[in-house]
């Protein structure tokens, strides 16, 4: 029973997981103290100032002051659009201090077809005056323990969260992903997680929010983009997430179209 992916997902879940897996989708639950991201923490008001929230309820990162990167798989198409609010500045999402902006247009991955490729830029209406954070060039930086961040469910089928949750996920090499997925885009996708035990992962909601971790300098840099996995943190199925750096020309390339 593999759950519908690439779908922007809230309310998307009708998964029989838990009796079939009973133990894994509850297994950091504590009853809701700290059961976050799925086995994650509440992030720290600033910590992650290039988070955004995506009124369709997918996140995002500020490419540039006026340009957040998504998941292609919550977007329409491309083109004019002013039908998306981006929340940001605030780690609670009803925080009077937020910051919002709406979209002016939407470029989605040329090509993209629901396989791979996931990923689109969205052009808001002004600048946000907060750190943005670079993308992934090269495929240095695809290894080691990564940085995932979402308002998405805190479990399979649970509810969006008010506050924004952080966890880290180790990188799973390719070869080990196909084996859990076989329709795995080896160039295009990126898996992370808990393979033997699961119990952290992003999950419905945290959809087109990056992946990221600290380059040689210590600084944060984006590594990926949230797209999909069977269930939420089940053992053997890792995290799928768009591989930024093979679309890191594509990006830039779309940027400028943008105005960047
Ligand atoms: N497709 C989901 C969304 O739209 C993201 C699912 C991520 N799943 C996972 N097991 N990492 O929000």
């Amino acid at each position: 029973m593999k759950q519908v992916k690439r779908t922007a997902a809230v309310g998307a879940v009708a998964l029989s997981a838990f009796s079939l897996f009973p133990g894994a989708a509850f297994a950091h639950d504590d009853g809701g103290k700290s059961a976050k991201i799925v086995g994650g923490t509440k992030a720290e008001q600033g910590e992650f100032p290039f988070m955004v929230r995506l009124s369709m309820g997918c996140g995002g990162a500020l490419y540039t002051q006026d340009i957040v990167l998504t998941a292609a798989h919550c977007v329409d198409g491309s083109g004019p659009n002013t039908d998306i609010t981006a929340t940001a500045g605030v780690v609670d999402l009803e925080d009077s201090s937020a910051v919002t902006a709406k979209s002016t247009e939407v470029l989605q991955a040329p090509g993209y077809n629901g396989t791979g490729k996931d990923w689109a830029l969205i052009k808001l209406d002004k600048k946000i005056d907060l750190p943005t954070m670079p993308i992934a060039e090269t495929d240095a930086y695809n290894n080691g323990d990564f940085t995932i961040a979402g308002w998405g469910a805190d479990k399979e089928g649970g509810d969006q969260q008010r506050y924004l949750l952080k966890a880290s996920v180790p990188f799973v090499d390719d070869a080990t992903c196909k084996n859990a997925y076989s329709n795995l885009v080896e160039k295009e996708e990126l898996c992370a997680g808990l393979l033997d035990q699961g119990g952290v992962d992003t999950c419905q909601g945290d959809s087109g929010g990056p992946m990221f971790r600290k380059d040689d300098s210590d600084k944060w840099i984006q590594v990926g983009i949230v797209s999909w996995g069977e269930g939420c943190a089940r053992p053997g199925k890792p995290g799928v997430y768009t591989e930024v750096s093979n679309f890191a020309e594509d990006i830039k390339k779309a940027a400028a179209e943008l105005g960047a």
